[in-house]
């Protein structure tokens, strides 16, 4: 399970007193109960009140449903289809494009990276076991990027597919990339074989649904109702990219399941999801320390942070509130951001986002003949070492200034942890919506741009 330690929060001025936490002991307790009869509601497809709508509480239970499917269902289980679909496409591409935005990618690019080989699509297929390589798409409207795409994918030989994702199935950003891509594979597999090579992930109505019923797709995944896109990573959303890939699609629910039961059972003081939302909001009212920067060390937690600053900023922020999100990743940005969290304003609230036990063997610094460097009394230093020196004496050097830090810690970096990681943030993200008498679900705020957008247009 992850491990939550607040040492380094727990330091009196500058940061919180035990007693700053208790006192969200009853509230937050109460605001658990609450999630947990949300939950129950919409699974139970009860009325939902006025003041609770929109009520996008159908990721919570998602994964434990899933895994019942599966033992009750087996071949036809949802899991199992989105498992078969992933082996025919690694049989039948080498390269896989897949198209989404926001909620509908910010989740398959976080398992890429946290799960896969760092070099995944540069590497031999056997180090990715001989699974596709991936690419993302439709996630803006970079005229240079996607035509580089296209360069890619014709000037390789070998057959790609698509993997269109998208709730609505009329978001313009990927709907115009899906039209492009899906132009150029006609020319190159043939207009009768389409529906083999693409795949949508989208609603159960929508534009997105009729174009792959007219194309004749074989498989079409659902994006379930009542999970919002920035909630639905562990739907097929996110499953089906990451069955591509390879990745124990089980292992990540498994995980899921595990901090579900964690966050309805564990007291308020060792329950990971409340004790990290009330260390936050504690900053934020005792310090006004409100943006939330995610410090992950290593590079392969990245975009686990940038899924996290969407699933904040789009949930939270609203009605002139919500701390503002920022993932950063260690230790390159101690060269470029360090300074300013080090000196600058005192309105950060830093969570380390820690890798205990590494994937591969400790590589040594090493002995050398040219010790100009003057590394040679360092030799036998690994690099997990010289990183967790650097974790230490960083949040050494901020408590000596009385600048808070807490440290979230995965055992490992793996499927299970990712699936217990991923809900317990997004476990905490509806906690704190709840707390702060906001709805954590929707996001009206991003109709804006896209009605003008489609004005300008269209006129
Ligand atoms: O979290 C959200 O709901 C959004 O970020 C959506 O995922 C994003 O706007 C893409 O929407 P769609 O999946 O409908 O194309």
């Amino acid at each position: 399970m992850l491990k939550y330690n607040l040492d380094g929060t727990l330091i009196g001025s500058g940061g919180l007193e035990a007693a700053d936490l208790e006192k969200l002991a009853t509230p937050l307790t109460s605001v658990r109960e609450e999630v947990l009869a949300d939950a129950d509601l919409w699974a139970a497809g009860g009325d939902v009140p006025e003041a609770k709508q929109p009520l996008d509480a159908g990721f919570h239970l998602l994964p434990n449903r899933l895994l019942d499917e599966l033992a009750s269902e087996g071949d036809d289980s949802e899991l199992a289809r989105l498992q078969a679909t992933a082996d025919q496409m690694t049989e039948l591409v080498d390269r896989v494009v897949v198209l989404g935005i926001g909620g509908s990618y910010m989740g398959a690019r976080a398992l890429l990276e946290a799960c896969c080989h760092p070099y995944y699509n540069q590497v031999a297929p056997t180090l990715r076991n001989g699974r596709p390589e991936i690419f993302f798409e439709g996630n803006n409207v970079d005229n240079d990027a996607v035509q580089g795409l296209l360069d890619l994918l014709a000037g390789e030989s070998g057959d790609w597919g698509i993997v269109v994702i998208s709730k609505s199935g009329g978001t313009l950003e990927t709907a115009a990339a899906f039209r492009i891509f899906l132009r150029e594979l006609e020319q190159s597999v043939g207009e009768g074989d389409l529906g083999k090579y693409v795949v949508p992930v989208t609603g159960s109505s929508g534009k997105l649904f009729d174009l792959a019923t007219a194309l004749g797709c074989k498989e079409l995944f659902p994006v379930p109702d009542g999970v919002g896109g920035r909630f639905s990573v562990l739907s097929a959303v996110g499953l089906l990219p990451a069955a591509i890939m390879g990745l124990d699609i089980e292992a990540l629910l498994h995980g899921a399941a595990e901090m579900n039961e964690h966050f309805a059972t564990a007291p308020f003081d060792k329950n990971l999801v409340l004790q990290y939302v009330a260390a936050a909001h504690a900053m934020e009212i005792k310090h006004g320390a409100d943006i939330r920067i995610l410090s992950t060390w290593g590079k392969r937690l990245e975009a686990v942070g940038l899924w996290y600053d969407q699933l904040l900023a789009e949930s939270i922020g609203k009605q002139e509130q919500g701390a503002m999100p920022l993932t950063i990743v260690n230790t390159r940005d101690l060269h470029s951001r360090g300074q300013q969290h080090q000196e600058g304003k005192r309105d950060k609230y830093i969570t380390n986002l820690i890798v205990e036990e590494g994937t591969r063997e400790p590589l040594a610094i090493g002995e050398s003949d040219h010790n100009q460097d003057q590394l040679n009394e360092l030799a036998s230093k690994t690099l997990p070492e010289v990183l967790s020196a650097a974790i230490a004496g960083t949040n050494k050097a901020y408590r000596d200034d009385n600048r808070a830090t807490a440290d979230l810690v995965l055992p490992k970096l793996d499927e299970q942890h990712l699936g217990q990681l991923l809900q317990m943030l997004m476990l905490a993200t509806v906690v704190e919506g709840r707390l702060l008498g906001i709805n954590p679900y929707g996001q009206p705020g991003v109709e804006a741009y896209k009605k003008n957008m489609n004005a300008i247009l269209r006129s």
